[in-house]
């Protein structure tokens, strides 16, 4: 067996369905599961016995492999219920000033959008760049900075028209106005790498749902240094602090690892699936899947062109690609046909009235066949 069949085998899902929805939720792989029973056999038999050492131990584990999936050190990496809430440290703790401004980008999904407004209703000037025929230019963003930049948001993969940003570039322009530079990772991490050293990024919030392949309500968050000395948490929890369990020292400092911008309980259930998720997607590599997904997504591009539909995702470059193929034809009821797909097993959405076709490295030509052939 190939270690793309054997990855396939994970996820008992293909038995009854072609799963190409992973830009919405992703399906578990048995891998998750297991790391979820096994924590649920543990709370259920010993109650919290065994703990600090239960959650401690995968506390550590996420945050080595999440710093292994951003390329950073454990210490950088904090856990997030939900994009919205992670970006929402970033949004509440940027102590922005009268004249400072902040640059995000038009109809993105608005977990990266939603979470600033307050900002804007507060009168912080909020600079919303376009986006090009699905693409966000550096032009477009290096046009909107200045000196009273404290911050840029973008999503590393837009959810619509899954255009794949060149992060290097972003935080170049963000070195250059001492901007920090946000991203909203869950549309791409998973499958591409983002690389947050080498490309100056700062602050990253992605739930595990899609592109991790994990459970929702569990994701990473990672802060880089500056952004440790520059996001204050809004909400100062009890295990924000050095030493939670010195109940009663409320002058304590807090923890000087990102870990300061978790408040309370974790979502331990949650985190036990992600850790399952991420060991299985570094087991097979992040460099091997994005070029396998890219393969899959070539090939359903070139499908649907031949069957005379009109593919929106920018592909004129490899590095622009990503796993959502958003496509649609003339004539055809993006409605109608989306029942009929789903009485056939085939799952993905429906999107401004086109389908968005997501697969992951899993998926295979046979799966994007059996699409196909629906689409004549
Ligand atoms: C770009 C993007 N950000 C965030 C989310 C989800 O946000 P959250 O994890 O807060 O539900 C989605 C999709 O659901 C998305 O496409």
């Amino acid at each position: 067996m190939d270690k793309w069949e054997s990855f396939r085998g994970q996820f008992p899902v293909c038995d009854e369905y072609v799963y190409l929805n992973h830009a919405a939720v992703s399906p578990l792989p048995l891998l998750a599961k297991q790391k979820m029973d096994q924590y649920l056999e543990e709370r259920t038999k010993h109650g919290a016995a065994h703990y600090p050492d239960v959650i401690w131990e995968m506390l550590t584990n996420g945050r080595n492999l999440g710093a292994q999936l951003l390329n950073t050190k454990p210490d950088q990496i904090f856990f997030v219920r939900s994009t919205s809430q992670g970006l929402g440290v970033a949004a509440t703790g940027i102590p922005f000033e009268a004249g400072d401004n902040l640059v995000l980008v038009e109809k993105e999904f608005p977990a990266n959008l939603r979470p600033w407004m307050p900002l804007k209703r507060r009168g912080v000037d909020v600079r919303l760049v376009p986006q090009r025929q699905g693409r966000v230019l550096i032009d477009d963003l290096a046009a909107a900075m200045d000196d009273r930049t404290r911050a840029v948001s973008v999503s590393f993969v837009q959810f619509l028209s899954g255009f794949r940003i060149d992060c290097a570039k972003v935080g170049e322009l963000c070195r250059k106005h001492d901007a920090l530079f946000v991203v909203d990772a869950i549309q791409g991490i998973g499958a591409f790498d983002l690389d947050v050293e080498a490309c100056g990024v700062d602050f990253v919030s992605a739930c595990s749902h899609k592109w991790m392949l994990g459970p929702e309500g569990a994701g990473l968050g990672y802060a880089s240094p500056r952004a440790l000395e520059r996001i204050v948490p809004a909400l100062e929890g009890w295990l924000a602090v050095e030493n939670p369990f010195d109940f009663f020292d409320l002058e304590q400092p807090l923890k000087s690892t990102a870990a300061r911008y978790e408040e309370g309980a974790y979502n331990s259930v949650g985190l036990a699936g992600m850790l399952g998720s991420l060991e299985l997607l570094l087991s097979i590599g992040i460099d091997q899947l994005s070029e396998r997904i890219i393969g899959l997504s070539d090939y359903v591009v070139e499908g649907l062109k031949t069957r005379g539909w009109q593919v929106h995702s920018p592909r004129k470059t490899k590095a622009e690609k990503s796993g959502i193929v958003l496509a649609s034809k003339e004539g055809v009821d993006s409605e109608e046909l989306g029942k009929r797909l789903k009485a056939e097993k085939i799952e993905l959405s429906l999107r401004a009235g086109a389908l968005r076709i997501a697969p992951h490295g899993y998926n295979t030509n046979e799966d994007l066949d059996r699409l196909l052939a629906l689409l004549k």
